[in-house]
């Protein structure tokens, strides 16, 4: 008999990190692990398995599959923004291909067990395209639907594998003769930047506000690579945990969407530096825009709406920007630090 179990690609990520943490303090008893490095040893104790490797590497995704009945797929792996931009056919490879071969594993283990799997996927305000400054500070709340016209390959292949979600829910080969049943129970979130206290995101274009805190907390000093006016939303990590174990929980009957925006706070690059002079009061920000870094940036939302998944499923962060900072970053990346 094969047990059933929660599937974590991209685990060592800071998404990963908070998730497996989660899933383990609420009984999850199967947690595998798949990263394309070993297991960070702070979450490697959490899981059951764990599976140094790629998620493009059929085999050891078969290995996976025939030791266990996947239940849930919480598909975090990805190459971000930034890093994408510099090896744009890889990403596809890893965003695209590897999301649909675990799209595929959802459909046949779904089949096989005669039951819908859980795939839940975390897209991004990525996936916004504005063309210009003017229309990003007219669009106040951007809706789902609205400006999805992304300039970046990550953007693309997030918006593409949300339609991909979609389709294996809702329209699986739709032209055979007998009716498909549902096998794969697609729910996304698109995040907005996330900010951790103890992980580090690597190769993303939100990195500024993290990295900004990081270095405060760590008395070094810091370029900020966008304009002091910048503004996009943001989330700290324990709200980014909630809500996406908040969309896996909901029942599917709720759901008048697959795929909903999220949202804490909106801030400008400025905001934050004011705040983490606040509380790190010798840190030393300085502004360097780079120019390719921040027209990406300016193409993401001041602010999207995310009314639906607060109707749909309950969803409200915990955190505003003021106890995101007093309450959560600055406490936690100074206990990190001081270890
Ligand atoms: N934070 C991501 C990035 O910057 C966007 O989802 O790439």
């Amino acid at each position: 008999m094969r047990e059933p179990a929660a599937l974590i690609t991209g685990a060592n990520g800071e998404v990963g990190h908070g998730l497996i943490r989660s899933l383990s303090a609420n009984g999850t008893r199967n947690i595998l692990a798949l990263d394309l490095q070993p297991i960070d040893p702070r979450i490697a104790g959490l899981c059951r398995e764990t599976y140094e490797g790629s998620i493009l590497d059929k085999h050891l995704i078969e290995r996976i599959v025939s030791e266990y009945k996947i239940r849930e797929i919480y598909h975090l792996a990805a190459l971000l923004s930034t890093r994408a931009e510099f090896t744009p056919e890889s990403a596809h490879e890893v965003n695209v291909e590897g999301t649909l071969s675990l799209l595929k594993v959802a459909l046949s283990q779904g089949t096989w067990q005669a039951e819908p799997v859980k795939f839940l996927f975390p897209s991004s305000i990525a996936i916004f395209g504005l063309p210009d400054l003017g229309i990003k500070a007219a669009e106040t709340k951007v809706k789902e639907w609205r400006w999805t016209k992304p300039t970046t390959m990550y953007g693309c292949n997030k918006l593409y594998c949300e339609q991909l979600g979609r389709y294996y829910s809702d329209h699986y080969r739709q032209l055979s003769d007998e009716k498909e049943p549902v096998t794969v129970d697609f729910r996304c979130l698109r995040y907005p930047g996330l900010i951790s206290a103890d992980t580090l995101p690597q190769g993303g274009t939100s990195d500024f506000a993290p990295e900004m805190i990081h270095a405060a907390a760590q008395g070094k000093p810091y370029a900020c690579f966008v304009r002091e006016d910048t503004v996009i939303p943001f989330m700290v990590m324990p709200d980014a945990i909630d809500a996406i174990l908040k969309l896996a929980a909901v029942e599917e009957s709720q759901l008048t969407r697959r795929v909903y925006n999220v949202t804490s706070f909106s801030l400008t690059a400025g905001a934050i530096r004011d705040r983490v002079i606040r509380h790190f009061p010798g840190a030393v920000v300085t502004f360097e825009p780079d120019l390719k870094r921040q027209a990406i940036v300016d193409s993401w939302p001041g602010d999207v709406d995310d009314s639906l998944a607060r109707s749909d499923w309950d969803w409200e962060p915990k955190y505003d920007a003021d106890s995101a900072f007093a309450d959560y970053l600055v406490p936690a990346i100074s206990r990190y630090y001081a270890k």
